[in-house]
């Protein structure tokens, strides 16, 4: 099994180009079945996760041709003949379920194995299923598959009790080819789901007030070929500025989108950071100084994303003072900590908030990936601990970050990959 090795040290310099977000090709990718054309997609990152929407559009019966120099991929949807998401990729990858709402919508049936717990919390999916059903959508949950029919979807009005990115994607999907109009209240607002908004667009949706809480769909009555590329991804992008910010050094990360960085540039400049942008390239300089330790609330966009918690807690273990880690969304989101302490980081667990005390130095030690920001975020500790850092099960890794070795090393990170 693949390891990373990170020896401590060097303060990183220079430029680093961001992929498209994860975040938001796998939800594109599914949306691809809604249209009765080939649709391309661009800025594809190349990632375990993208290889594994693939497998799953293929199994369904999708024309997909992958280039990955391009980063392209083309889905021709047309010879669809399964409506059947199988438990076997359902389980690695819990963005699988991003299928229900487009096979529902344009095929009237959907199967879809439950993505069962995650590591990082328990994960239902019953916001998803209540969303369809106000579409009209009989759903029914039964050896451990979730079976969705309908004639033809209605539209109707959804109102989220709880804000979730997922749901708020599945039926917004399948809305787009519901008999008339469909109101989203509630709707998550990430950068992510205006990107599928624009996919969907560019495939001929109606589609309004995505990016708002309250989205509408005009149901239409077929969606089109299309072209699109991929929005920046943001995660990637403060995981890179944050891994300058913990070495006292000075990063810009180029092919960005900084506007959708907003809570995650103010903690980094509350922390010292100089951060400039440029059109949509982000410079962090750090002057080689030590960073000041934040506190940080994990909430939905706008606010503080729970996927760049890790990190930021990577960044208080050396910073200098206390600060106060709350995470809202996900109840079991602080498995990195104790592998952090292991590295010797000071970490107070007290329910859902994470008390961090910075030390002035870490020390390097073999550690254990558990997901994927967990995975980064020992990264960036192993970037700035004393001697080597040895990451096992890093394929968390590379269900989400391109290459993050190569472009740590480019900017002068001593990393390498032992496979
Ligand atoms: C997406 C992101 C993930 C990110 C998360 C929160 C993708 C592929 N993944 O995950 O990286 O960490 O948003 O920003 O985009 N919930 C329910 N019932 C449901 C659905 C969700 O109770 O039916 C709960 C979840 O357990 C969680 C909260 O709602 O506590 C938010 O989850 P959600 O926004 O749905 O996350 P995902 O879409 O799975």
């Amino acid at each position: 099994m693949d390891k990373i090795v990170v020896a401590g040290g060097p303060a990183l310099q220079g430029e680093v180009r961001i992929s498209g977000a994860k975040n938001a090709v796998l939800p594109i990718l599914c949306a691809t079945l809604l249209a009765d054309g080939p649709v391309e997609i661009g800025n594809v990152p190349h990632l375990h996760d993208v290889l594994t929407t693939i497998k799953l559009l293929e199994g369904l019966g999708a024309g997909v041709v992958h280039d990955v120099d391009g980063a392209r991929v083309t889905v021709d949807p047309c010879s669809v003949d399964s409506h059947v998401a199988p438990y076997e990729l359902v389980r690695t990858m819990r963005a699988s379920v991003l299928v229900l709402g487009p096979l529902l919508a344009k095929f009237g049936a959907a199967e879809v194995s439950l993505p069962g717990g995650c590591a990082i919390g328990a994960r239902p999916v019953d916001l998803h299923i209540k969303a369809l059903e106000a579409l009209g959508a009989e759903i029914t949950v039964e050896h451990g598959f979730i079976r969705a029919r309908a004639d033809r979807l209605r539209g109707g009005h959804v109102v989220f009790e709880t804000i979730s990115v997922g749901a708020t994607e599945n039926v917004l999907m399948a809305a787009t080819l519901a008999e008339g109009t469909t109101l989203i209240d509630n709707a998550a607002r990430e950068p992510e789901i205006v990107d599928l908004a624009e996919c969907l667009i560019a495939m001929g949706a109606d589609i309004r007030g995505a990016g708002t809480s309250r989205i509408e769909v005009r149901g239409v009555a077929a969606l089109h070929a299309a072209r699109h590329a991929v929005v920046a991804d943001r995660i990637e992008t403060g995981t890179f500025l944050v891994a300058a910010a913990i070495t006292g050094g000075r990063v810009t990360a180029t092919a960005a989108r900084p506007e959708t960085l907003g809570a995650v540039l103010d903690k980094l400049r509350q922390a010292g950071a100089d951060v400039t942008i440029e059109g949509d390239a982000i410079t962090l300089d750090m002057h080689g100084r030590r960073p000041r330790a934040v506190d940080i609330v994990t909430s939905p966009h706008p606010g503080f994303p729970t996927d760049m918690q890790a990190q930021m807690m990577a960044l208080n273990c050396v910073a200098e003072g206390m600060g106060t880690i709350d995470e809202t969304i996900f109840e079991n989101r602080f498995m990195h900590v104790n592998e952090l302490m292991r590295l010797g980081a000071d970490i107070h667990i007290d329910g859902p908030r994470a008390t961090v005390k910075g030390v002035a130095r870490l020390s390097g030690a073999p550690v254990m990936a558990t997901d994927l920001r967990a995975s980064a975020s020992l990264i960036l500790a192993g970037l700035v601990a004393e001697g080597e850092t040895t990451i096992d099960r890093i394929y968390h890794l590379d269900r989400g970050y391109e290459h993050i070795e190569r472009k740590l090393s480019a900017l002068g990170a001593r990393i390498r990959r032992e496979r």
